[in-house]
């Protein structure tokens, strides 16, 4: 039996197949590339019902993972988030199955850690001793940290708005950091032009390699096998370079193809912020592909990407699903951020906050119903974003009376100049 039942790699677009036991990137026709599997051979030897004694880490999956060899996972326990209903809000909102998958409780704090895991554990089993990529924060926190735990050395390209707390992480794993005052797109460039500039230089950039989804499809697989291998109506993701979009309906396209799973594919919701609605203005105007958006900003920073290489697989899954591709502001987002604090306890990331006020938003247009089972991803932890939540409480001194009704509680920043 194999770890692995990898079996090549595939162009979406022009359908060439190439080895995975090289190095690869993109296609010569300029596609990501996807990773197929043995899955006919998969599903005469391994049951679904084998997967509950594994250990509680995404590699639980690993047939369905690219890695061929155990020795090559580098793991810092990544996976098995919690799937959590939320009752109050669901109450309120009007779905009675409204659940959030926690991707905040991973190692580094957001689910880029999946995508990271198998990516670094891919890119160690091929030989690679340093890698680049241009990120939004989160990503080239969670590379840097498993890049230093392969011993793979690590080159990370962000805007200098990105979270602060980043940067730090990119730090203190020893990575290469360099800020650009701009956006992740003038990231990318730089990122391009060194890796041409020197070939060792192995290029992780989203999409540019075919693994990092792989790592971020493993979300699907864990919905479908928390909600005891039934698949929910919905789900909404807040859509950057829309890796976990497209990972996700890969990873549902697999277990339907294995007949781990039946029945219809949920409806994919992409959310966007107003601020940077590429894929919402591709899907309203029926497109296969986006143009880029000018002069993109938002809060929410991890989904501030003007331009997805992926963009025609992210609309090909809202297209196949019947699904659809929603734009929250960067108001409406922090006021659902605080309400899920104050009604369930849950200190979400902005970018997890605006699937919430898209739930909200399509179950008043009546396009969610209260039947429906919805999942909504929550990508990363609140306390990476302090910056959003101003406070301003009065300092005591010792011996001072309490009066608690003068307390004034945090608010929320919308603007740049309010925060920090
Ligand atoms: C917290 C958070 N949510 C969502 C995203 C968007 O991810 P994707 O590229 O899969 O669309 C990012 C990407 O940086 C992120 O950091
Ligand atoms: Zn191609």
């Amino acid at each position: 039996m194999s770890f692995s039942y990898i079996s090549h790699l595939h162009c979406p677009k022009c359908r060439t197949s190439y080895s995975p036991h090289k190095q690869a990137h993109l296609c010569a026709c300029g596609s990501p590339l996807l990773v197929v599997y043995r899955l006919d051979e998969l599903k005469e030897t391994v049951q679904r019902s084998e997967l509950a004694a594994r250990e509680p880490s995404l590699w639980r999956y690993h047939e369905l993972l690219p890695i061929e060899l155990e020795q090559n996972v580098i793991s810092l326990g990544e996976g098995l988030t919690p799937l959590l209903p939320l009752t109050k809000l669901g109450h309120r909102i009007g779905i009675s199955q409204l659940y959030m998958k926690d991707d905040g409780l991973q190692p580094t704090g957001s689910f880029k850690a999946r995508g990271a895991a198998v990516g670094v554990s891919k890119a160690k089993e091929l030989g690679v001793q340093e890698l680049a990529l241009p990120t939004n924060g989160n990503a080239g926190a969670a590379w840097a940290l498993y890049a230093a735990r392969a011993g793979i050395r690590s080159t990370v390209v962000m805007p200098v708005d990105a979270p602060a707390i980043t940067r730090s992480e990119c730090a203190i794993a020893g990575a290469q950091l360099h800020l650009v005052n701009g956006l992740i797109s003038d990231a990318g460039k730089i990122v391009s032009q060194a890796i041409s500039d020197d070939d060792s230089l192995y290029d992780a950039s989203t999409l540019k390699e075919p693994y990092r989804i792989e790592g971020k499809k493993t979300i699907g697989f864990e919905i479908a096998e928390q909600l005891g291998w039934k698949l929910p109506d919905v789900i909404l993701y807040p859509t950057g370079g829309g890796v976990g979009l497209i990972g996700i309906y890969k990873a549902l396209t697999e277990l339907l193809a294995l007949g781990w799973v039946q029945g219809k594919l949920p409806r994919f919701v992409a959310v966007q912020s107003a601020g940077c609605a590429p894929i919402v203005e591709a899907w309203k105007n029926k497109q296969s592909e986006s143009i880029p958006w000018p002069n993109a900003s938002t809060l929410a920073f991890g989904i501030n990407v003007p331009k997805a290489l992926g963009d025609f697989l992210i609309l090909d899954a809202i297209y196949q699903t019947e699904g659809c591709a929603i734009a929250v502001d960067d108001r409406a987002l922090l006021g659902e951020q605080r309400l899920i604090a104050e009604l369930e306890g849950a200190f979400i990331c902005p970018e997890g906050a605006s699937t919430f006020v898209a739930a909200r938003r399509l179950r008043d247009s009546g396009w969610i119903q209260d039947s429906d089972t919805v999942v909504a991803i929550n990508t990363g932890l609140g306390l990476k974003y302090p910056h959003v939540v101003q406070t301003s409480i009065p300092v005591l001194e010792p011996g001072d009376y309490l009066n608690r009704r003068s307390t004034i509680s945090g608010r929320q920043s919308t603007s740049r100049e309010e925060t920090g």
